[in-house]
Parts: structure tokens; sequence; C-alpha cells
């Protein structure tokens, strides 16, 4: 007879309604899963490329097949930043990531030279560092042309 009273009760028991404030909390805790995987999913892609190692290779570059002499173009070659620049011996490659912190150099073709606008490193038109902090010379990529289209290594 108890368990029978015992189970009843337990039954007419009314059943736990959600709250406005527990609503809250999912919707707060909803808005904060997403903006973390908003925030972590692009951090994650950004690291890809450099855990994967990329393929190596010959890559198509058309940007640089309507070069002229004296000027250059950046591209992405597998995720890498290059520059690509004709001069009077031809086209020639080279990584355009600062050996120092990774900042993206450019070319100045008035001075014929690699800036790095970060912290003032200079290289010269084959890569070497000429003054500042970067410790090792730009890595140079093999470029040749085919037909007419401009294919870069940077195997
Ligand atoms: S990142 Fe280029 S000089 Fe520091």
């Amino acid at each position: 007879m108890s368990n029978r009273f015992l189970g009843n009760t337990e039954m007419n028991e009314p059943t736990p309604q959600p709250t406005r404030r527990s609503f809250l909390d999912w919707v707060i805790g909803l808005f904060s899963a997403v903006t973390v995987g908003a925030m972590t999913i692009p951090a994650l892609a950004y690291f890809w490329p450099a855990a994967k190692g990329g393929k190596g290779g010959d890559v198509e570059v058309k940007e640089a097949a309507n070069l002229k002499p004296g000027e250059s173009a950046i591209v992405q070659l597998q995720g890498k930043a290059a520059i690509v620049r004709r001069d009077a011996s031809g086209l020639v490659a080279y990584s355009a990531v600062c050996t120092h912190l990774g900042c993206l150099v450019k070319w100045d073709g008035a001075r014929k030279e690699f800036l790095c606008p970060c912290h003032a490193a200079v290289f010269d038109a084959s890569g070497r560092v000429v003054s500042g902090p970067a410790p090792a010379p730009l890595p140079a990529y093999k470029v040749k042309e085919v037909s007419g289209k401009v294919f870069v290594s940077t195997t």
C-alpha cells in the first residue's frame, strides 16, 4: 500500500517547465559555440596548407604570362605567396614571405630590391639579404615558360 502511495505521489509531481533563464542559458551557449567555431575554423584553415606541406610540382601562373620587363606580380602557389618578376634575362620567382617574421615583401622596381614593410629588411634582386633583421635569403623558385604559359615550382 505504501509503495502505491509513493508511486502516485511521484506521478502527481509537476514536470519542471523550462524557465526563461534556462532558455536564455541555452541560447547564449548556442551563440558561444557558433562564435568559437567561426573563429576556430579559419585559424585551422590558415595552418592547413603548411601542415600538408604542399604538393610541389609546377603550377601555372597566369598572372605572369603578360608581365613586361621590370614588372612583377604577387601570386599564390599552393598556399605560398611568391613574387614572379620579369627582368632582362627572363622570368624569376622568389618566395614573397620575409624570412624574418613572415611579412609579405614587395618588389621595388626603381631600387631593384625586395623590401619588407614590417621591420625594413632589404633583399637584392636575387633574394639575398642586403640589410635588416632577416636571417636568410628569400627562397628562389624554378620558373619555366612553355608555349606562352608560365609555370613555377616551389620544390
Ligand atoms: S618580417 Fe620582414 S623584416 Fe621583420
